[in-house]
């Protein structure tokens, strides 16, 4: 088993912030040895407060760097193809966020790369890791629901981003609803025969994303390979909070993923009960972005593959683009197996 993993995190931004953290503190046999965000200022900041020995603006500095064993890769979805081949050349590993690309060629050259270099790659597809998420999979497995028939994904989330990340997020199908793809795919262990997929803007101060031909509010229907069906519903409108469900139904049974709740508690007053609500992701799914982290570094010390690899990645990217092609064309598309 290999002792150590020295890490450098490239992209400092919402999430890149978090991977820092957590590797910088809280992962036995993880090591933060660099930070990196090309905006003025970030990563020595970051940095000075992580307590991590060297810091740069340049993402370059990441690859070169011998004293690196592997990248976490939290930088706009955009650039990952361009990360992933550069990390893999210099035989770094690599932990990617969703998505791994943005486009189904990037996605076949960037495994062929982790394949010629026989790094490892992980893509951080956290709900797999969520505790709430965990337990579904294995009731599901242990036959509790018996044969999955359904799947429903709730992603409600209210906060929505800058203009500049719309603008390269790739579209609401591709940012958001594929964490629910993936996780169909992971829950119903079935890949998805084809899609369906309907959006629009609801809210005034959104029309700014027809420019980039997205909506805040999406619908996908699903046919799974099975015979299974699933919906997705995903949606930057949640006045709120962070709303985040799943729903298996099997022939026995259903389960149901996703409280909304921050606290396991519940308010009484004189006419009302009430009880708090998520805000936000770092909130919802903290435990998980450090437990796909501990997985990653885990395995890389023993050499063994992750749980959500570069292959899962692109399953998930396939189905977000015929969900981004059917909703431009209003026709259901297939997809290719
Ligand atoms: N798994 C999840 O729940 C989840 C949540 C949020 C974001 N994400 C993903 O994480 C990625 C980053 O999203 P974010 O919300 O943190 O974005 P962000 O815009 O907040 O941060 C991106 C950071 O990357 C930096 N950057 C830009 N180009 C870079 C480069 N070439 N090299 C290094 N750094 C660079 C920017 O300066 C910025 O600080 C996206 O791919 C997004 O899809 C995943």
């Amino acid at each position: 088993m290999i002792e150590e993993i020295r890490c450098a995190v490239l992209g400092l931004g919402r999430l890149g912030y978090w991977h820092a953290e957590n590797i910088a503190s809280k992962i036995q046999g993880a090591k933060l040895v660099k930070v990196i965000d090309p905006l003025k200022g970030r990563a020595e900041e970051v940095a000075r407060e992580l307590k991590v020995e060297s810091w740069s603006e340049n993402p370059n500095d990441a690859f070169k760097d011998e004293n690196i064993d592997a990248i976490i890769i939290v930088t706009p979805t955009s650039t990952h193809a361009e990360m992933i081949k550069k990390a893999a050349q210099h035989k770094k590993h690599v932990f990617v966020e969703k998505p791994l690309t943005q486009k189904l060629d990037e996605a076949d050259d960037v495994i062929q790369v982790i394949k010629e270099n026989n790094i490892s790659c992980q893509v951080g597809f956290m709900r797999r890791f969520d505790p709430a998420y965990v337990e579904a999979k294995r009731r599901i497995a242990a036959g509790d629901i018996g044969k999955p028939l359904y799947f429903k994904g709730v992603s409600r989330d209210g906060n929505v981003p800058q203009e500049e990340f719309i603008k390269y997020s790739g579209g609401i199908f591709l940012d958001v609803a594929i964490h629910d793809y993936d996780i169909a795919r992971f829950l119903m262990n079935d890949e998805v025969h084809s899609i369906q997929a309907t959006g629009n803007i609801l809210l005034e101060s959104n029309k700014f994303m027809e420019k980039y031909h997205d909506v805040d509010q999406g619908l996908s229907t699903i046919r799974f390979k099975s015979g299974a069906a699933g919906d997705v519903e995903t949606t930057r409108i949640a006045p709120y909070g962070y709303d985040i469900r799943g729903e298996v139904i099997g022939t026995e049974g259903a389960i149901q993923i996703g409280s909304m709740r921050q606290n396991d508690i519940k308010l009484f007053t004189k006419n009302q009960t009430s009880h708090d609500l998520v805000q936000d992701f770092p909130t919802r799914f903290k435990d998980a972005y450090l437990l796909e982290m501990v997985h990653f570094i885990d395995t890389l010390r023993k050499g063994e593959q992750p749980l959500c690899t570069a292959w899962d990645g692109k399953k998930a990217l396939e189905i977000s683009i015929a969900a981004t092609s059917s909703f431009n064309n209003g026709e259901t598309v297939l997809l290719k197996h």
